[in-house]
């Protein structure tokens, strides 16, 4: 029986990239019933809003979606839509999986998963302007805040998917010699899921300064990171640039009621609409959403055909180095699910 899942295509490259995912799914055999709604510039050119109550109700109903990135206003306009249905569906868990596809590169065997936090810390929200504008000062403020409950379900989550995902290792990665209330928490929480699971999996934790350092230097060190919001965030792409850039890295976004999976990347206006943004990513937050519904070896299938069209066919998207075309990367995927 085919599952319900929302579709939401998103802006900039986010409707190129999703065609090409959905034509890779299909031919992988995948029986979705997609539910296309709104959320962002699209949302608000069409009905004024950037999250309609459409997008909201499919999420509630299929508690499964696929999303195109939304572009998020810089400095003033709404809200980041993004964090909006991270809060809204309490996704708590952003997991951020990298592997070295392409050979040749600056590394050769780079396999991590970063776990980040999803829902507090510096993205909270709760940010203002205290003075008035030009005022000299004026300050401009933004709250982190963290809870221990928080802290425990995100270091849980983590060692379990290591557990689950014959993984060795995790990282523990914060700043506590100076935010010392607020990562320091998450240090000492973390640490103690850590002892729950001694033996099964080894745990360590860096500092997040030189864990960014150590990345560059040696990234075949780490196996998994859990971290918090901001640190993950910029991490993660830290991480995706050494496996060849954002065009390789998908995301997914777990809460318990609801998952939604994208790709850690923008909508990179710059190459919107040219038909050349690599559809990887999308393609590959689509196999993790196999995964997630009970399809692992669909997934593997697909995961296979697209590095094999990477590596051994030579097809590359312009960001790798090659000259195919969003839908002709898809064509050629395609062509060796067969
Ligand atoms: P970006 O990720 O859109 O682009 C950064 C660079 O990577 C650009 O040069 C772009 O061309 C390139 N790039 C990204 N994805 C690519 C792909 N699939 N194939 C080839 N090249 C690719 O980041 P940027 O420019 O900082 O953000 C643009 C907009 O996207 C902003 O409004 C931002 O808020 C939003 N954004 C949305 C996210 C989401 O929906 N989850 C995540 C990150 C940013
Ligand atoms: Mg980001």
């Amino acid at each position: 029986m085919k599952r319900r899942a929302t579709l939401i295509p998103g802006d900039g490259i986010g409707p190129e990239i999703t065609a090409a995912t959905l034509r890779v799914l299909a031919a992988a055999g995948a029986e979705f019933e997609w539910d296309e709604q709104l959320a962002g510039m699209a949302a608000m050119e069409e009905s004024g809003t950037p999250l309609p109550d459409a997008t909201l109700e499919s999420l509630r109903q299929t508690q499964l979606g696929l999303k195109g990135p939304l572009t998020t206003p810089v400095g003033g306009g709404f809200r980041s839509i993004n964090v909006a249905l991270r809060k809204e569906f309490d996704l708590y868990a952003n997991v951020r999986p990298a592997k070295t596809i392409v050979p040749g590169g600056r590394y050769e065997n780079v396999d991590i998963v970063l776990v980040r936090e999803n829902t507090e810390g510096l993205y909270s929200g709760f940010e203002g302007i205290i003075g008035i504008g030009g005022d000299p000062r004026a300050m401009a403020q933004s709250v982190a805040y963290t809870t221990r409950v928080g802290r425990e379900r995100i270091a849980r989550y983590a060692f379990e998917y290591a557990v689950s995902h014959g993984r060795k290792k995790v990282t523990i990665v914060h700043k506590a010699n100076i935010l010392k209330a607020l990562t320091g928490l998450f240090l000492e929480v973390s640490q103690g899921v850590a002892r729950e699971f001694a033996g099964r999996v080894v745990a360590d934790d860096i500092i997040v300064d030189a864990c960014a350092m150590k990345l560059v230097l040696d990234p075949a060190q780490f196996d998994m990171i859990v971290t918090t919001n901001m640190f993950g965030d910029i991490l993660s792409d830290e991480i995706a640039g050494l496996v060849g850039g954002l065009g390789l890295a998908p995301g997914a976004n777990i809460g318990s009621k609801c998952a939604l999976f994208e790709a850690v990347h923008g909508s990179a206006p710059d190459i919107a609409g040219k038909g050349v943004a690599n559809p990887s990513a999308l393609i590959l937050a689509g196999c993790m959403m196999l995964d997630h519904v009970g399809e692992p070896s669909r997934a593997d299938r697909v995961r296979k055909a697209l590095e094999q069209v990477i590596r051994d066919d030579n097809v590359r998207t312009p960001d790798l180095k090659g000259h195919a075309t969003t839908m002709g990367f898809a064509d050629a995927v395609c062509r060796r699910l067969g």
